[in-house]
């Protein structure tokens, strides 16, 4: 394990799938977080490598293909290109984002199960797999639902459940289901190799439960124990499928490595990639003791981090173990779990044109709100209200008033400071000790609480203004007045550096208003430097960091939920069983006609009745219809309707109801006209 000072850190953020875009979720709980680490080690000075990449073997993207009549790699080239594009946006601040159809990903993954394979790491098993006769395939993982033997939730995927988190073999299912033809799969022979994690029990109890038990998160701990407890049984790292990493052993034609074998050798990959690219040495970053390796990811990911990777890494033999696994809960949306499916989620591209340069409000509300250690919520009304009540009112508006001010008072000059108060020498004792406080909480992985130290530093600033009033002041007092500006600028100069973490956008936006540059490693100047901004240099003139979110455009957002929770209604509705045969003659003795209301009235005492009257292209009759809470007797004079008029006269409150009106209903229990096309006339018959 590396010292708590180590020579370099190397940091994995979870590779995506590339079965579609990035959302809030991921942002919230892997990569920003990842990134502020990242970002704030190298503003320490520490040697930072900080990768990722594309996850685009496994089976949901075959799935995806399938649905939609394309190949996978056009699958994960589409969605490679909007993911990167994303993050980058987003600021996230990757070394190198790789991918793992890469070259270089195959060579690795291939020279790593190899060598496993030659020192005889695997054991060879020839089990009974799920095979779908229909599709004339083995059902792997995701191929697969079925009912969880753990706890009984009847969508579990066959590798995995997402309702209790645990991780399984396809065949453990209750009553399996082929994903590809919904049939009933038969079981069939088929050799595979197998990591026996039962010879690494021990180890990783040395190594997780006596070893990390203090440092690392309760969540991933708890996990961890729980697995270990439970008994590790060998995994299966191959399988039969036709998209992924060859086998590269005798008898593995046909066979690919298993997503989750490749998947964080992609990390090394990435790794490899970068440094051909720069011209460095990749190894040290994964083989030297003295670097510190970390790897940020979901809670869905920690056996695969904690358990399954390490003990691959360990019978390898040459290298490092990670040093932490600070995994996030899920954060949910407006109350419901985030699911790609449902489209209920915010996707960061669709957010980005939404909210054009808006990046770091979003990075500042995931980070507030972050899952750190139960799942948490987003809802819309708390991103308007952070944004404007923090990031406008506090952060904002301190810049704000410091930038026009000495616009006004000074020409935009820094003014030359005079004598310090008790004041002025307590608030920036304060700044000073800004850096540290932040750190500390970055260090342990707290970066919510970390980013509201941030806002006290604004908030720091915007009390001392508002306590030493230099509004007042230049009307009485220049020295005084120029020392508080002065002060102030300090403040502002300093939260320009310490937000770049959490607001990488903001940061340069702010330097370049402030005309204001330190060297990469800025983050301990705050404290050390006996000045940031000296008496006469010239800052830009001021433009506001942020601006407030108005309530039409939060609006907006809920509008497009509730349109997605609308489509999913009318896609799940099921369809009620079909009645019972009827003969031709049966269908035939209906006299249905196409017909307009031409006046309608509501039937006095009742709620649900209107009294309307029909031309049916035969006669104009009164029809008592039960649809007044659906719709005024105004709104429905004028609606072509079918009518089935040879209905029995049936008296309804008193009134002869002569016929039907055919309805329907929505989903959501609204009535709806099944009306006929505008050029048919009154009366044409329905056949
Ligand atoms: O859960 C996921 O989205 C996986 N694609 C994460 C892989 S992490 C790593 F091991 F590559
Ligand atoms: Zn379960």
């Amino acid at each position: 394990m590396s010292s708590t000072n180590p020579k370099r850190i190397t940091i994995t953020a979870a590779l995506p799938y590339t079965n579609g875009p990035v959302h809030i979720g991921h942002l919230a709980g892997v990569y920003v977080p990842a990134d502020i680490y990242a970002r704030y080690q190298r503003m320490v000075g520490k040697d930072v490598l900080f990768v990722c990449g594309s996850d685009e073997h496994g089976v949901p993207i075959t799935l995806k293909a399938k649905k939609e009549g394309i190949t996978p790699q056009q699958v994960v080239d589409k969605y490679h290109e909007i993911i990167k594009k994303s993050f980058s946006e987003f600021g996230i601040s990757f070394d190198n984002y790789s991918r793992t159809s890469a070259k270089i990903h195959h060579e690795t993954a291939s020279e790593f199960f190899k060598k496993l394979h030659e020192d005889g790491k695997f054991t060879e098993q020839i089990t009974e797999q799920l095979y779908d006769e229909e599709a004339g395939q083995f059902l792997a993982d995701r191929f697969v639902v079925g009912t969880c033997p753990k706890c009984g939730y009847d969508e579990s995927y066959g590798d995995q459940c997402e309702n209790c988190g645990t991780s399984h073999n396809a065949t453990d299912l209750i009553n399996p289901k082929s994903a590809i033809s919904g049939s009933k799969p038969v079981t069939k022979k088929t050799k595979h190799w197998f990591l026996p994690l039962d010879q690494y029990e021990s180890w990783l109890k040395e190594w997780i439960v006596k070893g990390h038990k203090k440092d690392w998160k309760t969540n991933v701990y708890g996990q961890c124990k729980s697995w270990i407890d439970d008994g590790l049984r060998p995994r299966a790292v191959t399988r039969d499928l036709d998209w992924g990493i060859p086998v590269p052993a005798e008898g593995g034609e046909g066979k690919v490595l298993y997503v989750w074998f490749d998947a964080p050798i992609g990390y090394i990959s990435s790794t490899r990639e970068w440094a051909e690219r720069e011209g460095k040495d990749w190894e040290p970053y994964w083989k030297d003791k003295d670097t510190k390796l970390l790897h940020f990811i979901g809670k869905d990911n920690i056996v695969f981090h904690c358990i399954i990777f390490p003990s691959m890494l360990k019978a390898e033999g040459s290298y490092i173990l990670p040093d932490n696994v600070p995994a996030n809960e899920f954060l949910n949306l407006e109350g419901n779990k985030i699911s790609t499916s449902k489209n209920w989620a915010v996707w960061l591209h669709e957010y980005l044109q939404e909210f054009p340069g808006q990046q770091d409000v979003l990075r500042y509300v995931l980070t507030a709100n972050a899952p750190e250690s139960k799942d948490n919520d987003f809802t819309w009304a708390d991103f308007q209200a952070r944004n404007n009540n923090e990031l406008v009112a506090i952060f904002g508006n301190f810049v704000n008033r410091v930038v026009v001010l000495t616009n006004k008072y000074y020409d935009g000059h820094v003014p030359k400071r005079g004598e310090f108060t008790q004041v002025d020498i307590d608030t920036l004792k304060e700044l000073k000790a800004a850096p540290d406080v932040i750190a500390s909480s970055i260090e342990r992985y707290r970066f919510r609480e970390a980013q509201g130290k941030l806002i006290d530093v604004a908030r720091l600033g915007n009390k001392y203004l508002a306590d030493e009033e230099p509004w007042k002041t230049i009307k009485t007092d220049e020295e005084r007045t120029q020392t508080i500006m002065y002060v102030a600028l300090q403040i502002a100069s300093a939260l320009s550096v310490l937000c770049e973490p959490f607001l990488p956008h903001t940061a340069d936006r702010l330097k370049g208003i402030l005309r204001f540059a330190l060297n990469d490693t800025s983050w301990k100047d705050i404290s050390e430097k006996e000045e940031l901004l000296p008496g006469g240099h010239q800052i830009g003139p001021s433009e506001l960091l942020f601006s407030k979110i108005e309530d039409e455009q939060i609006q907006e957002q809920l509008d497009k939920l509730e349109a997605s929770k609308k489509a999913n209604e009318i896609m799940n509705a099921s369809a009620e069983p079909q009645k019972e045969t009827i003969t031709f003659e049966d269908f035939t003795k209906l006299d249905m006609r196409v017909g307009t209301i031409i006046s309608a009235e509501k039937m006095p005492k009742t709620k649900k009745l209107l009294v309307l009257k029909v031309d049916t292209g035969i006669d104009t009759r009164t029809i008592v219809s039960g649809i007044a809470e659906s719709f005024s007797a105004e709104e429905v004079v004028g609606k072509r309707v079918t009518v089935l008029v040879n209905l029995a006269p049936r008296p309804l409150r008193g009134v002869d109801s002569e016929g039907m009106i055919l309805m329907t209903e929505t989903p959501d229990g609204k009535l709806v006209f099944v009306n006929p096309d505008d050029d048919v006339p009154n009366g044409a018959s329905i056949s």
